[in-house]
């Protein structure tokens, strides 16, 4: 059988992608392997979102060429297909930057990638079609579900209208696009019948979704969460990212009433600075983010609150970066991710004449991840010795134990004695680590055994 290697760089959607890729190269005859040394096909599914993001794609270039060369030499064939977001962004230029690839496609394509392949070197796909792609994927077969684990991701919007001055996103995702409520409800059906028992809710744009109805009009997501969390079998219901000018009254009552819907909210602000906010195109100052955190925490008091920031953008100074400092400490994020402004080809402000100086991003970068981080621990911290619902998704640190999730996306370790892979157990947190959490399940006789956190 041929193997096919693939890596996903970058988002949740490209994970998901990643596996609506290994689905159509099924149905061609190729198995998935996790090493690139056994693999016939290669696919790279790449990120464009920062520089050292789409960088990182050419150094593995560079290696996969001196085994594709060292396989010619022995009468062995290796193809590699670049995928993703450096596919849709750069295009044919990939070609003559990297003649080692075979096959370059876009991120609206992948239905395609079997006649692209059969087509040969040189071929390309980047059109951003009209219809559903996912619809001209095959359908998700039942034990490729269940190799996948009992969490999944499920895309219901993609692409972005925004244009926030920063970002790649719309010129490489598109605009934003809904997939039907119908197909979504399919989709998670299939997951369930499999043993999925959480699902997160992906897309660029997740809380802009506004997919037709069975009714023919626009459904919300807090409606079609709503519908979700009647799906027999789902547990839990996620979403990501969000953006703040998106969280609708639905959408914020959904985290009051639904019990399925997971306490926690990543909404990226990127910015403390009304000044910078502005400049990025967020349209939203930092007081109506804080309002907006202030309802999702009157509708769920013990909601986890993440974010994304971005510092150095064109233009900031001294006293913006302060503002998004008093932002975090007026927060207190449960974690977040946070960048360096990266100039992107192609996006508004990277033609800006006023860029940071690297040396004064490193600095306010390190200042802000270590706000961040001691918020993320005292989070974590906050929840020793509470009891919280753990959902076991697979094999622990150590022999015997099995790791999972709490409600707030934390890991835990737990004694898997008499629990198995997809159980919804209550565990006692006993300590916080700086990574995971170790807690205490009642074992079936009711007596609590600890995980070592050794
Ligand atoms: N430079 C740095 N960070 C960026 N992000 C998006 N574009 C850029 C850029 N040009 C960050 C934002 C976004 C996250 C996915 O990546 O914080 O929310
Ligand atoms: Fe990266 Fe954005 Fe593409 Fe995701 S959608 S892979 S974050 S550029």
């Amino acid at each position: 059988m041929k193997k096919v290697f693939i890596k996903s760089y970058g988002c949740q959607m490209n994970v998901y992608d990643a596996e609506r890729m290994a689905d159509v190269l099924a149905a061609e005859g190729y198995g998935q392997t996790g090493s690139v040394e056994n693999a016939d096909l290669v696919v790279l599914n790449t990120c464009h979102i920062r520089e050292k993001a789409a960088e990182k794609v050419y150094s593995e270039l560079g290696r996969i060429r001196v085994m594709k060369e060292e396989r010619a030499l022995e009468g062995r064939e290796t193809k590699v297909v670049l995928a993703g977001c450096v596919a849709q962004a750069e295009g044919r230029e990939i070609f003559r930057r990297a003649p080692v690839v075979d096959v370059v496609v876009g991120p609206q394509s992948y239905q395609n990638l079997p006649a692209l392949l059969r087509a040969g070197r040189g071929a390309l796909d980047t059109e951003f079609p009209a219809d559903d792609k996912f619809d001209a994927l095959p359908a998700l077969e039942p034990a490729r579900i269940k190799s996948r684990g009992v969490t999944a991701f499920l895309t219901v919007q993609e692409g972005c209208d925004k244009f926030c001055t920063f970002c790649v996103v719309p010129y490489t995702r598109g605009a934003e696009v809904s997939r039907s409520v119908a197909r979504i409800l399919d989709e998670a059906h299939r997951l369930a019948d499999a043993g999925v028992r959480e699902i997160t809710l992906i897309g660029q744009n997740v809380n802009a979704f506004h997919g037709e109805g069975p009714d023919g009009s626009p459904w919300s997501l807090g409606r079609l969460l709503h519908a979700l969390a009647e799906v027999p079998g789902i547990a839990r219901l996620r979403y990501t990212t969000s953006h703040p000018r998106d969280m609708d009254e639905e959408l914020i009552a959904a985290h009051r009433d639904l019990p399925a819907l997971m306490p926690y909210l990543h909404l990226p602000v990127q910015a403390g600075s009304d000044r910078i906010l502005a400049a990025m195109n967020r349209r939203h100052t930092a007081d109506e983010y804080r309002r907006i955190i202030d309802r999702v925490r009157t509708a769920r008091p013990d909601v986890a609150l993440t974010s994304d920031f971005i510092v150095g953008f064109p233009g900031e100074s001294d006293a913006d970066f302060e503002a998004t400092m008093r932002l975090v400490e007026d927060v207190r994020f449960a974690g977040a991710f946070s960048f360096k402004y990266s100039p992107r080809p192609g996006t508004p402000a990277a033609d800006s004449a006023d860029q940071v100086p690297e040396a004064v991003k490193s600095e306010r970068l390190a200042r802000l991840q270590e706000r961040l981080e001691a918020h993320r621990q005292a989070f974590n911290h906050g929840t020793v010795g509470r009891t919280l619902d753990v959902l076991l998704e697979k094999a622990g640190r150590h022999p015997g134990q099995l790791a999972g999730k709490t409600p707030y996306l934390q890991m835990v370790q737990i004694d898997g004695a008499g629990r198995a892979v997809g159980d919804i157990v209550p565990v006692r947190i006993g300590a916080a680590g700086s990574n995971s959490l170790f807690g205490e399940a009642p074992a079936a006789d009711g007596t609590w055994t600890e995980a070592s956190a050794a």
